[in-house]
């Protein structure tokens, strides 16, 4: 597989205690997000990238349901493997926990419940631009006391990056969705736990902030970016997912499709990879696709 497109990560432990008890049995990243699981949806997006080669990162208890849902990805022409994150000690963790999958190439990484529509123009770009600077993206949201938060000089350059700020400075925040060099790995070894216990991934941005390695793209409005941590945020974008598909009669994350399309599939693949799928509307509409794909 290419060595100059990044490899990807998606990031799928964590607590989940916020969705608690849908958690109690099994993890957020695999709860439905309208009509697909959770997971569906960050993988996409990594497909829609260019990228061929992801490694998935859960629970001990969970990795089990993950690989029987996601297999080895050979159905979507993809390679996907797995490792376990013991504990959730922090975002910054899955560089250690990948570290063998990274093995000297940069890596993009997504959260496993940030869920992005719309054209990914943006994220392309970063891939294939210089992977000597690692890329984070900026989005505009009402509640950036949540998330890590950007503030950005008028001329591009970035002042400060800091983490769910009480005070924050601006209204940027960084989606879960990051680009990295190989070295992201050595900066994660050199991290210290915060005070919360975790390696934040506030702190590799500030180690590449100060050796000025970090470029930030905002990304406009015309990309739509949820989270769904929250039983609220949860069924906000299963309504989004609702209310897109019916109205295009066009299924966002039908991984088969986005194989197809990305020509990771031939036809005959992709003909075989739907004869596989359970007789409902989710074969229904891959099927489709077969007589009506524009
Ligand atoms: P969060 O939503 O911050 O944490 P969480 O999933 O544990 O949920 P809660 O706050 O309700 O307890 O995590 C963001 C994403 O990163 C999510 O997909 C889980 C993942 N994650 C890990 O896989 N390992 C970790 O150590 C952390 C902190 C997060």
């Amino acid at each position: 597989m290419s060595a100059s497109i990044p490899v990807g990560i998606i990031l799928a432990g964590g607590s989940g205690s916020r969705l608690y008890p849908m958690t109690a049995a099994f993890s957020k990243q695999l709860q439905p997000v309208y009509d697909k699981p959770m997971i569906y949806y960050p993988l996409s997006t990594l497909l829609m990238a260019g990228i061929r080669e992801v490694l998935i990162i859960s629970t001990p208890h969970d990795m089990p349901t993950f690989q029987r849902l996601l297999g080895n990805g050979s159905q979507w022409g993809i390679s996907l493997s797995y490792a376990v994150q013991p504990e959730p000690k922090g975002i910054a963790q899955a560089f250690l926990v990948g570290e063998q999958f990274i093995n000297g190439r940069p890596v993009c990484l997504i959260l496993g419940d940030n869920l992005f529509y719309g054209k990914l123009d943006f994220l392309r770009a970063a891939l294939t631009g210089p992977l000597s600077h690692a890329t984070v993206f900026g989005y505009q949201v009402q509640d950036p006391e949540r998330y890590g938060v950007v503030e950005m000089a008028s001329d591009g350059s970035v002042i400060s990056i800091e983490e769910k700020p009480q005070s924050p400075r601006s209204s940027m925040a960084i989606p879960g969705l990051y680009v990295y060099p190989p070295d992201v790995v050595d900066i994660a070894r050199h991290l210290q736990p915060s005070d919360r216990g975790e390696l934040e991934i506030t702190d590799v941005h500030n180690v590449y902030l100060s050796q000025q390695r970090l470029n930030v793209i905002p990304i406009g409005r015309g990309i739509a970016w949820l989270d769904t941590g929250t039983p609220e945020s949860l069924l906000e974008a299963s309504t989004f997912i609702h209310a897109i598909e019916k109205r295009q009669g066009l299924k966002i994350a039908c991984l088969e499709e986005v194989a197809w399309r990305m020509g990771f599939l031939t036809r005959d693949e992709f003909e075989r990879a739907v004869a596989a799928l359970p007789n409902g509307d989710y074969r229904r509409y891959a099927a489709s696709l077969l007589t009506s794909r524009t």
